[in-house]
């Protein structure tokens, strides 16, 4: 049998280049090799306020920037979290085996929380234990994501690994896919910031969707370090994010983009940058516009349908272990 993989994305805001490049480009890369299951994950999306008519506009959003990103309908099952109610059910069960004090240790969940003072819902506190079921509910063998969900990935494994010594063996333990570049693309405005669609200087992160004028301004305002070598330094993290992001989306090799750029400047750098983004862009959001609500609608449910069978049988599984399966056989 084909190992599987299991990833999502939350459809807030918009999908930026750090997303692409620590995530969903992988995913891409990975669906052929791998049985894949991409997910729009609406439900954590509600741990912080949002507008509901707006979240379900991107909810569609984001399936449609999965397919033009180039995961393929055909190979990959793609489907919306709540859509798949066992999502939640499995998230219940599994917060009867968290404890507080590994969900408090969540970096993420601190510096949300921080951000968000006297309105943090207990959604929020919970949100690495939803996580977790997404994963665990499809016997996950790979989860390829960004550096930032490293420590929700090692809870998921904790998490089922306990839950197998306590009720039985019933989870496959996943492991997480960090891609050794692009795992953390940083802000254009603070190199020492992740790249976050929730940057206070929205200068500082590059949407997929943005306009040619849109990108070349937040290149040509990228911050830069003192001097003047084009180099993969890492003391200079400016500079080493922007040639990062350039090495990624040309597929040049690091040799060959600092050669590219010997001799040149900065200016000619962030110049070259924004160009070779647009192209990338363009047939992207090309393939963006194309994409019919019916075909959306046929692609969603066919995913819902082949995500619910295997949510259900993993569900089933996790009720008879826990003694709560009542009436039911
Ligand atoms: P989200 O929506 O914040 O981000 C989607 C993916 O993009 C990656 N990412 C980055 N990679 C490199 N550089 C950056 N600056 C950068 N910013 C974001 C993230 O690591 C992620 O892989 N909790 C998840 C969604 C989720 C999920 C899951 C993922 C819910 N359930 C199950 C995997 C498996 C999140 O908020 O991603």
């Amino acid at each position: 049998m084909r190992k599987r993989i299991f990833s999502g994305a939350q459809p807030t805001g918009n999908v930026h280049l750090g997303n692409h490049l620590g995530a969903l480009r992988n995913w891409v890369a990975l669906q052929h090799e791998y049985e894949s299951f991409f997910c729009i994950v609406n439900l954590h999306a509600i741990t912080v306020a949002q507008d509901p008519g707006l979240l379900a506009e991107k909810t569609r959003d984001l399936a449609r920037i999965y397919l033009a990103v180039g995961i393929d309908p055909d190979a990959s099952t793609v489907f919306v979290q709540s859509d798949v109610h066992e999502h939640a059910e499995l998230t219940w069960a599994l917060n009867c085996v968290a404890r507080m004090s590994e969900l408090e240790r969540m970096t993420q969940y601190k510096d949300k929380a921080r951000k968000q003072e006297e309105n943090v819902t207990v959604g929020l506190f919970d949100y690495p234990v939803l996580m977790a079921s997404d994963i665990l509910l499809y016997q996950t063998d790979l989860v390829p994501v960004g550096e930032d969900q490293k420590q929700h990935l090692e809870l998921t494994r904790d998490l089922a690994i306990r839950f197998n010594r306590d009720y039985g063996e019933t989870f496959r333990i996943p492991d997480p896919y960090i891609p050794k570049v692009g795992a953390r693309i940083m802000s254009l405005s603070d190199p020492l910031k992740k790249m976050s669609k929730s940057d206070d200087d929205p200068n500082g992160c590059v949407m997929l969707m943005d306009d040619v004028d849109t990108v070349q301004r937040k290149f040509k305002r990228a911050v830069t370090d003192s001097g003047t070598e084009i180099t993969f330094d890492e003391s200079r993290p400016a500079i080493y994010n922007l040639l990062e992001i350039f090495h990624l989306v040309t597929g040049m090799g690091t040799q060959e983009v600092e050669d590219h750029f010997a001799g040149k400047g900065y200016a000619q750098l962030k110049g070259q940058l924004a160009e070779v983004v647009i192209e990338f862009l363009k047939p992207f959001q090309q393939r963006v516009r194309e994409i019919t609500d019916d075909q959306l609608d046929q692609i969603l449910s066919k995913g819902r349908e082949k995500a619910a069978g295997i949510a259900a049988s993993t569900l089933k599984q996790v009720y008879n272990n826990l003694g709560i399966s009542g009436a039911r056989q």
